[in-house]
């Protein structure tokens, strides 16, 4: 069983391994981010309520989001192994996560530069209709604008401005270090350079892992 945590910045390029990994070792991938899109665009109360924070940039609160959590760890297709992506972003979530029997084996922490990070925010695009991601630098789609696997025209999240990453990161430094700290005291955080191309990124991650 692999219960894997990914961290990293806004934009680090946890999404992205995070699908990667659950691709190739067949490991669920629980994104928060993307369960809240996903209740935003359908319009859902959660959606609503949380819209605002979310396309703003600001974590959503601590309640609302380890309800989602819970609610979505207590799916059987979670009990032999997950990776865990976007949860927790403090301490307290932390606490929460760990008062309530979710634990983790081993946390990857993509570390990425600021500038990397401003580049590749500012140049992903997604499919609203099949969550592929592109890169307008690194991964474009081959016809403009257009999503390769569904044809859908691909739209650039509300959150993705400059202004908007910028107090993103200021919360990620804030709020989410911490967690790399206590990780590390533990011994079971292992750094990888964000920095490298996604293939570099995904070898290191597997020998981590040791698949
Ligand atoms: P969330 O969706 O978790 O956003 P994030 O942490 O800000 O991370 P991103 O999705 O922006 O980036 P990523 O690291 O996954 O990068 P990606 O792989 O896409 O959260 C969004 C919001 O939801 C939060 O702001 C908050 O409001 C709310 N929320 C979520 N969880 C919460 C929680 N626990 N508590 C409270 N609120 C919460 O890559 C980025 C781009 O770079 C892509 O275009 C990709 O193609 C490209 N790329 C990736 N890797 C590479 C590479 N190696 N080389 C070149 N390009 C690359």
């Amino acid at each position: 069983m692999m219960r894997i945590l990914i961290l990293g910045a806004p934009g680090a390029g946890k999404g992205t391994q995070s699908k990667l990994i659950s691709e190739i070792l067949s490991i669920p991938h629980i994104s928060t981010g993307d369960i809240l899109r996903n209740e935003i665009s359908s319009g859902t109360p959660l959606g609503n309520k949380v819209k605002s924070y979310v396309e703003s940039g600001q974590l959503v609160p601590d309640e609302i989001i380890v309800e989602v959590l819970l609610s979505e760890m207590s799916k059987d297709k979670y009990k032999n192994g997950y990776i865990l992506d976007g949860f927790p972003r403090n301490m307290n979530q932390l606490k929460v996560m760990e008062e309530k029997g979710i634990h983790v084996d081993k946390v990857i922490f993509i570390d990425t530069s600021e500038e990397e990070i401003i580049k590749r925010i500012t140049g992903r695009r997604s499919c609203p209709n099949c969550g592929s991601v592109y890169n307008l630098y690194y991964n474009p789609p081959k016809q403009q604008n257009k999503c390769d696997k569904c044809g859908t025209e691909l739209v650039q999240r509300k959150d993705d401005t400059e202004e908007v990453v910028r107090k993103r990161l200021e919360t990620f430094k804030n709020e989410t270090l911490p967690i790399v700290d206590y990780y590390t005291s533990k011994k079971i955080l292992y750094r990888v350079n964000g920095n490298k191309n996604f293939d570099d990124i995904k070898n290191e991650i597997f020998s981590l892992l040791g698949v």
